[in-house]
């Protein structure tokens, strides 16, 4: 095949990745669609890989090439196949936040390569004379930012993962004057920059590009290093969102389209994200991400004494008032991944609808750690998608639900987050339970949740605590709704 025709096919090849790419993250946007959206992507890498291979052809790349491009993807996909098949849904943060880590040394290794590479054209007087000046800068920038954000990326995934995987102590590691140590760090940075892009040599150069590569790995060390535990699911969306940025910035190192499209995608809808997290959490972006939170429950405010008295109740009492109610929502929250409680829910949820009674699910954003945790667990049980509604499709419907059932949620169902100003989830948007009829509370103890707040909702005349492990409440009640 001629060069230009390889060409057109190549770009036209990208333009259909980009487009699958686009359409797989719209269908990751709700749980019906979600798989669709997967093979989308899938198909999008496919195409992606296929037509690089392809492109290789044009530049008459020798058959060693291809061998070795061969075994890569032979042994990549096999090791994929085995950590998919092995991971526990539990496992999933530690494995997203170590395959950022390949992206961000992905990066690195390629603004090396593409580095020498360019300089070696550079010797040649011609490729001089024609890509010399601005467009040669250009580069030398692309091949800096790149291995500065793919660097920062790589370290900050693996401590991400360590923390995660409890491997790497979760409380924040604050160093004094961190702030300005960081802030000098970046200055020496662009200091680097200018001289890597005045270098007259390769060794020069790469001289520069090592130092720089250092100093962003302390940068990246010590930025996870001083986030808490809790805070975690965060940091891994924001290097998900650099691990994006860190893609495209090999795509111009490249000079790949595709690789630029993908990796603007990556990073933008990783920042989305994040920012989506830390609102639904009243939390602001730049607190997280520089750190010193998340280990410990926030301090309580003095805020106004609870009035109220606490009420327990039985599996048994709990399963006439189901009995007796047409209307039931269930607010799951992260004690119930603890308990491993969806498969009873499930049950349950047949139980009752088999008795006629309308059932739903109200989700937080926030419910559980991780984006998404209780719809997954939830559809992992097979509960049906219908039925599974967002916080803001079912608080207007609470004060004529009859029952209303929290199982191992707290702060989502925090009534202080609304009404107590000195409550450190003020201002946090939360499933306003308490309007519902009766409550009733499935959780171990009294014990605070993330927050580290005590709940007024506990407190309340309509509400009934039902104290033990979520799974073994759900399992008696069951029993009784024979
Ligand atoms: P939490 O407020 O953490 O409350 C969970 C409750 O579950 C605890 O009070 C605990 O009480 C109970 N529990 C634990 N194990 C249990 C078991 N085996 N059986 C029954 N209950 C059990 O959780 P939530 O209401 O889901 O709120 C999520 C919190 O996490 C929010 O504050 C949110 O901001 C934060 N957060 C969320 C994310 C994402 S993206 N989802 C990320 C970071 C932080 P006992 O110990 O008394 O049982």
């Amino acid at each position: 095949m001629l060069t230009g025709q390889i060409e057109i096919i190549q770009a036209s090849a990208y333009l259909f990745a980009s487009i699958l790419f686009i359409l797989s993250l719209g269908g990751l946007s709700s749980q019906e669609s979600a798989k669709r959206g997967v093979l989308y992507g899938m198909a999008g890498m496919f195409i992606a890989i296929a037509s690089t291979i392809l492109g290789l052809l044009g530049k008459g790349v020798g058959a060693d090439a291809y061998t070795y491009i061969g075994v890569s993807i032979a042994v990549a996909s096999v090791v994929g196949i085995i950590v998919a098949r092995k991971v526990e849904m539990t496992g999933m943060p530690q494995l997203v936040a170590i395959l950022h880590s390949f992206v961000g040394l992905a990066a690195v290794l390629v603004g090396y390569g593409s580095y020498m590479d360019h300089m070696e054209k550079m010797l040649d007087t011609n490729f001089a004379l024609s890509h010399g000046g601005a467009e040669h800068i250009i580069h030398l920038v692309e091949v800096f930012i790149g291995v500065f954000i793919g660097m920062i990326t790589f370290i900050g995934s693996i401590i991400a993962w360590g923390k995660l995987d409890g491997k790497i102590r979760s409380k924040p590691l604050i160093l004094p004057a961190r702030h300005a140590i960081n802030g000098l760090m970046l200055s020496a940075c662009f200091v680097l920059g200018y001289l890597f892009c005045m270098a007259g040599t390769v060794d020069d150069g790469m001289l520069y590009l090592y130092i720089m590569t250092a100093v962003a790995t302390y940068i990246g060390f010590m930025m996870v290093m001083a986030i808490g535990g809790a805070d975690m699911p965060v940091v891994v969306s924001m290097l998900n969102s650099y691990s994006g940025w860190a893609a495209a910035a090999a795509g111009f190192m490249l000079g790949n389209d595709l690789l630029i499209v993908t990796g603007a995608l990556v990073g933008s809808s990783g920042a989305i994200l994040s920012i989506i997290m830390c609102d639904a959490m009243n939390r602001s972006f730049i607190s997280v991400i520089s750190g010193g939170f998340g280990d410990t429950p926030v301090a309580s405010g003095d805020g106004p004494a609870i009035e109220g008295e606490v009420t327990a109740t039985n599996h048994t009492e709990t399963a006439e008032l189901l009995k007796s109610a047409n209307s039931i929502v269930i607010v799951p929250g992260y004690g119930m991944a603890v308990a491993k409680a969806q498969y009873p829910i499930h049950d349950m949820v047949q139980k009752l609808q088999k008795q006629g009674k309308k059932v739903c699910f109200a989700i937080h954003p926030v419910a559980g750690r991780l984006p998404g945790h209780m719809n997954v667990l939830l559809a992992e049980a097979n509960v049906s998608y219908d039925i599974v509604l967002e916080m803001d499709e079912v608080n207007d419907d609470l004060p004529e639900t009859d029952v209303v059932m929290v199982i191992g949620a707290n702060d989502i169902v925090n009534p202080g987050a609304l009404e107590n100003p000195s409550s450190p989830i003020y201002g946090m948007p939360v499933i306003e339970a308490w309007n519902a009829k009766q409550v009733i509370v499935m959780k171990r103890s009294m014990a605070v949740g993330y927050a580290g707040v005590q709940n007024p909702l506990f407190f309340k005349d309509n509400t009934d605590m039902l104290y033990g492990d979520a799974k073994d409440s759900v399992d008696k009640i069951n029993a009784e709704l024979m």
